[in-house]
């Protein structure tokens, strides 16, 4: 295994064996309001929604976790039969270890197989910095043939980066980075964070270019410095193991980012709400507060090692949570979740 591959097999080993969370998940300060007289029936509702030009069944995805590694290639085949059976987005986790290593392209390309509604490419925003403009558009071609992907994701993790023992923090000329990366890509390109949120500041800026979409990526859920606090502690390194519990919490709120970056933009770009989303009724309550989709990486992680049947149980589940909660706030579908009554303790 070669650096990058053996980082990608610790992050998922680390959060399945440890716990990653946050210490607060602020999906619990959130409240929807009862709705006693809600006048639709349960069985009536449409879950349905469009996310870039393509339909869902309902607004959902699973957030970009793995592949790079052997046995990255079954947990990305049990995702990928969900979100076949449930018509739900897909995300892969970064991709550079399959152009870094061409033989470990089906460990993500093994999601072609499934007919799912949307497939998120995923690369780090201080790998295209590195590369540059040309080789960033020569291997974003390369990761969206690899997965038939519709969407572009790059990602923000400098958070990881930080703590991280190996990490390139490198920040610098990020932003033009991304924006000439919007121009020039065939395929919606969206801004990810991976636990640490978007800032009002920080979705003004984007706003200003050709990006189509943001996953706030808050925090509240899985912790990025607590997986390096447990990989540095795995090889005694004492500096970094501190430093992982020194920014274990970091971060913008999940629910906090939902509001900041709706505001920068008026509400006018699609916003995916990742970031310690459990069930579907915290999907419900990132609707409700203006989310367009609820992404989700930790909930579906642990069921995707055991299995094809855990897998499907769990986004089961989701979608039969999130549609009693719409039952309960009376909305009958997915856009009538933004009239719901919402109480906030943040
Ligand atoms: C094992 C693991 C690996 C991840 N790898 C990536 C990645 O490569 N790219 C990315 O954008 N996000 C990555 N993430 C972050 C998730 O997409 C998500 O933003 C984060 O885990 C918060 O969601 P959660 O609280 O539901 O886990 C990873 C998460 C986990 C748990």
């Amino acid at each position: 295994m070669n650096q990058t591959e053996s980082r990608k097999d610790e992050h998922v080993r680390v959060s399945l064996e440890k716990d990653v969370s946050a210490h607060h998940n602020y999906w619990d300060d959130v409240k929807l309001i009862h709705n006693a007289l809600p006048e639709i029936n349960k069985n009536e509702i449409d879950l349905s929604t469009r996310l870039f030009g393509k339909k869902l069944g309902a607004p959902l995805i699973i957030a970009g976790m793995t592949g790079g590694f052997q046995k990255a290639k079954k947990i990305n085949e049990n995702l990928a039969m969900a979100a076949e059976k449930f018509q739900i987005g897909m995300g892969v986790g970064s991709q550079r270890s399959a152009l870094e290593k061409p033989d470990l392209k089906e460990t993500y390309g093994v999601i072609k197989n499934y007919d799912i509604p949307l497939r998120f490419a995923n690369i780090g925003a201080s790998q295209i910095v590195l590369w540059g403009h040309r080789k960033t558009l020569e291997n974003a071609q390369k990761m969206i043939d690899m997965i038939d992907a519709n969407v572009f994701v790059t990602c923000l993790n400098f958070l990881q980066e930080v703590v991280q023992f190996e990490g390139e923090a490198h920040a610098k000329g990020c932003f033009n980075a991304i924006k000439k990366l919007a121009e020039d890509i065939d395929i919606p390109l969206v801004v990810k964070e991976s636990g640490a949120g978007i800032s009002y500041d920080v979705a003004s800026r984007l706003s200003k270019t050709k990006i189509a979409g943001i996953d706030v990526g808050g925090a509240g859920g899985t912790s990025f410095a607590a997986i390096e606090h447990y990989r540095a502690k795995m090889i005694n390194d004492r500096l970094h193991e501190r430093g992982g519990k020194t920014f274990w919490d970091w971060g913008i709120p999940t629910p906090t980012s939902i509001l900041e970056v709706g505001e920068a933009t008026n509400w006018k770009l699609p916003i995916i709400a990742t970031g310690g989303i459990r069930n579907g009724l915290d999907a419900a309550k990132a609707l409700a507060i203006g989310a367009n989709c609820a992404g989700m990486a930790h909930a579906l992680l642990k069921p995707a090692t055991k299995g094809k049947d855990s897998t499907i149980f769990e986004v089961d589940a989701i979608v039969k949570e999130l549609r009693a909660a719409m039952f309960l706030v009376g909305a009958d579908k997915i856009s009538k979740m933004s009239d719901a009554g919402v109480e906030l303790w943040i």
